[in-house]
């Protein structure tokens, strides 16, 4: 499928059949492609990358090489889970590199927000091609380009990620999601047997808790703001939130201020939820919690995560907030 346009005759894929039928064209095209040669991806552990992953592995075993960059800004439990679900359960062929000490030590004392992004999205890149270069016999870069990267940017996202690579490596583009929207990409991620939660993960930013954690990222911090989302996201789960709401998080300012606990001064951070319902994230209007969920979570977090002594809830729709704290 060399075509950047969706043919106005290709159904939309909304039944597990209709993926599989889907599934099955494109692993003959991809094998058809690729022959004997061997594909990288770089896998985030996002939807699209996710699924594109799957379909490969699924194409192709073990001539598709994932790498996934742990950049240290991931949500907890996200990178544990790539490992699981691609290194074990799908038996990938996986390179995982921990680059956690990379980036926040080039991170510290950086507390401009484009400065920041700058620095996560070089170093990724930069990461990422040293891995591709000790690789041997890679011809082919995979990538989960889908409709609306075409549509909406020309293309930008297959340009932006293949323009990091090393001049010298001339890698031809595996994008087997690339006429599909991003519906269509979950129902063949469920028909590939992904799990439930992976296909259907809230959009999460590249930069990751990098741009949560405003100002200067220290670790103490991140730990914090990890831990704390880390709790939301059970308590959104275990209420049904987590299906109802489109984006929800915790962002941490670089303020402290004063608290107690145990009888004692205890100062510390705040932490601020955000949850938001949008369709198209240019507006976002802000998800009524009920108050006693806001309670529980309230209590856990300034009882369960070391530095956190205020739990505060964002009410501001976008415009004029932006979804992002940053
Ligand atoms: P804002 O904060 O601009 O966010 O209202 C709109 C949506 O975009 C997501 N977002 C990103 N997604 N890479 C991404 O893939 C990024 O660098 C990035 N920054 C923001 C944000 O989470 C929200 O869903």
């Amino acid at each position: 499928m060399s075509t950047n346009v969706r043919p106005e005759t290709m159904e939309r894929i909304t039944t597990p059949e209709l993926a599989k039928a889907f599934i099955d064209e494109q692993v003959a095209e991809v094998r058809a492609q690729v022959g004997d040669k061997k594909v990288l991806l770089a896998l985030s552990g996002g939807v699209d990358s996710s699924v594109v992953a799957a379909l490969l592995i699924k194409a192709i075993g073990k001539q598709l090489v994932c790498v996934h960059v742990n950049h240290g800004l991931m949500r907890k439990g996200e990178s544990e889970n790539v490992i699981e679900v691609f290194g074990k359960e799908l038996d990938a062929n996986l390179v995982y590199i921990d680059a956690t000490d990379r980036f926040l030590n080039l991170l510290a004392g950086v507390d401009e927000p484009e400065k920041k992004r700058k620095i996560i999205g070089n170093e990724f890149i930069e990461v990422f091609n040293e891995e591709a270069k000790k690789l041997e016999g890679i011809a082919f870069l995979a990538q989960g380009t889908i409709y609306p990267d075409i549509l909406e940017s020309d293309g930008v996202k297959a340009h932006h990620n293949v323009g990091g690579l090393p001049e010298d490596m001339k890698l031809e583009l595996v994008e087997p999601v690339k006429l599909l929207y991003k519906d269509e990409v979950r129902v063949v991620g469920e028909a590939l047997g992904l799990p439930h939660a992976m296909v259907y993960r809230q959009p999460f930013p590249g930069p990751g808790l990098g741009v949560r954690c405003l100002g200067a990222i220290t670790r103490d911090r991140l730990h914090a703001l990890r831990e704390a989302d880390a709790i939301l996201r059970e308590e959104f789960d275990n209420c049904g939130l987590a299906e109802k709401v489109w984006q929800y998080f915790i962002a941490i300012p670089d303020v402290k201020s004063v608290g107690v606990r145990d009888g004692k001064r205890y100062e510390g951070w705040p932490a601020i939820i955000r949850a938001v319902n949008t369709k198209d994230a240019m507006t976002a209007t802000i998800e009524e919690i009920p108050y006693p969920i806001l309670h529980k979570i309230t209590d856990r977090i300034t009882h369960e995560v070391e530095g956190i002594n205020r739990v505060l809830l964002d009410l501001t729709p976008k415009p004029i907030g932006t979804i992002e704290w940053e």
